[in-house]
Order: structure tokens, then sequence, then C-alpha cells
């Protein structure tokens, strides 16, 4: 059976729209906006999404293992954007733990993976990425931390091409995490660290961890070098030492 693509000139959130439709979804379904009214980001924030500037889609996505054969989906996903931007020519890339992707110290693109389902039986993803294309100065004054955008390579950088090769990459490499895990993207994670090698801290609720990033473990968790040793986190905001 084919996959399907909803298109939209407008809808609320196309993470949104994917979580209501749920039921009749299929694995590799994808969500697409010029425009979203209501934009969603982490941790309660909106997702600034005007019109037509830049790419606001969804990926559906089924675990029948439940939950924990998702742990990590995240990383997949970034690795996914590093690889296709990077093989259309973008430079300076680098992917920050566990769901953002910068260019050039500055955030381009953000991943929110939201779910349904059970958590001990089959669960329903669905991925939401957003990339800023080209952004105007007045649209940037809105977003409330460092950004970039694709905007210095717009000439050679087609959407659309840009959306079809995200959507084969990025069903190539769920199949593959849902065949053989997490462990088969350490490599390619590391490839594009943002922070790999440096001294970072990692912040959690009221408590700071300092060490040198060295990566992630098969579990998603980043790994620390701290002097107690090499030690894994699945939570937190990190961040560079004295940054
Ligand atoms: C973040 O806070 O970094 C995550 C941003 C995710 C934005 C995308 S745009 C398409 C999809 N639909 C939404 O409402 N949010 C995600």
């Amino acid at each position: 059976i084919r996959q399907r693509s909803f298109y939209f000139d407008e809808v609320n959130s196309t993470n949104a729209f994917m979580l209501s439709h749920a039921q009749e979804l299929k694995s590799g379904d994808l969500c697409i906006a010029e425009y979203q009214s209501a934009g969603r980001g982490r941790r309660g924030r909106t997702w600034v999404s005007p019109y037509a500037n830049h790419l606001y889609f969804s990926l559906f996505w089924r675990f029948p293992q439940g939950m924990a054969q998702a742990m990590g989906l995240s990383l997949v996903v970034g690795c996914s954007l590093a690889t296709v931007l990077t093989n259309m020519g973008v430079t300076g890339l680098g992917l920050k733990w566990p769901n953002d992707l910068y260019l050039d110290g500055r955030k381009l693109a953000g991943i929110l993976v939201e779910m349904t389902g059970q958590a001990d039986s089959e669960c329903q993803l669905v991925i939401g990425i957003g990339i800023n294309m080209s952004m105007t100065a007045e649209q940037g004054d809105k977003i409330d931390q460092p950004w970039s955008d694709l905007s210095d390579l717009a000439q050679s950088l087609d959407k659309t091409e840009l959306m079809l090769n995200l959507h084969t990459q990025l069903c190539l490499d769920l199949q593959q995490f849902e065949q053989a895990g997490l462990g088969t993207f350490i490599n390619r994670w590391q490839e594009s660290d943002l922070f790999a090698g440096r001294e970072v801290v990692l912040s959690m609720g009221n408590n700071q961890i300092a060490g040198i990033c060295r990566g992630i473990d098969e579990q998603g968790a980043v790994l620390l070098e701290t002097p107690e040793g090499i030690k894994g986190f699945v939570g937190g905001e990190i961040s560079l030492r004295g940054a």
C-alpha cells in the first residue's frame, strides 16, 4: 500500500493534524504545510511558522513493540537531517543532543517527537520537523534564541527537492533503526556532534554536571567524561561550558 501525503496551505500544526488522524495513518505518511497558525516547539514553546518561507512537516511512524523501541529516535532523525543537507552541499552543520540541528553555531532546525498509543504495546509517533529556509529580519526578531537559515544556499537549494530527499532518507533510517537499533547510528551522530570533545555543562533542574562530551550510547544517552569516568545522561539541557 502506498504512503500518503497531506499538503496544507494552512494548518494549526502538522503534528497536531497527524496526532488526531493517527488511527488511519501508516508509517511513512507525511503532512506538509506552508503556514502553521499554532506551530509547536518543545517545552510548550511556539514554533514561529510564517507563510511559505520555511519547511514545516510531520512524518508518521508506528513502533509495534511500544515506546521502549522508539527510545533515541530523535537522534536518528537528527542524523537523517544532517545527512541530507550535507549531501545537498550544506557545510557547518552540527547536531545538538538530543533534538536540534545547528548551522554555524546557531539553530537551523528543530525536531518535536510526539506520541500516542500505549507504552507497552504498539505506539504511534509523529515526528515534526521545522527547518529555517530564509528568514526575514522581522521574523527573526520574534525568535527567542540565536537562529540561522539556508538563505546563503537559496540559489542552489530547492525546497521540494529537499522535502523529497528528507522523506526518502528518514524512511530508510527509521527502518534501519527499527531493525537494528540506535547502535548503527552512533558513528553518524559522532561525525556531526556539535560538542564532541568539548567541555560542556549538562543542566538538569538545579543540578549541573560538567564534563567533556563523548557522544552518545546505544540507548541515546549523552556521554560525559567526568573526573569519575564516563557517564551517560538521558535528560537535561547541554551547553558549552562558560557559554
Ligand atoms: C523545537 O522546539 O526545536 C521543535 C520545533 C518543531 C517544529 C515543527 S514544524 C512542523 C511540526 N509541527 C509543529 O507544530 N511543530 C513541528
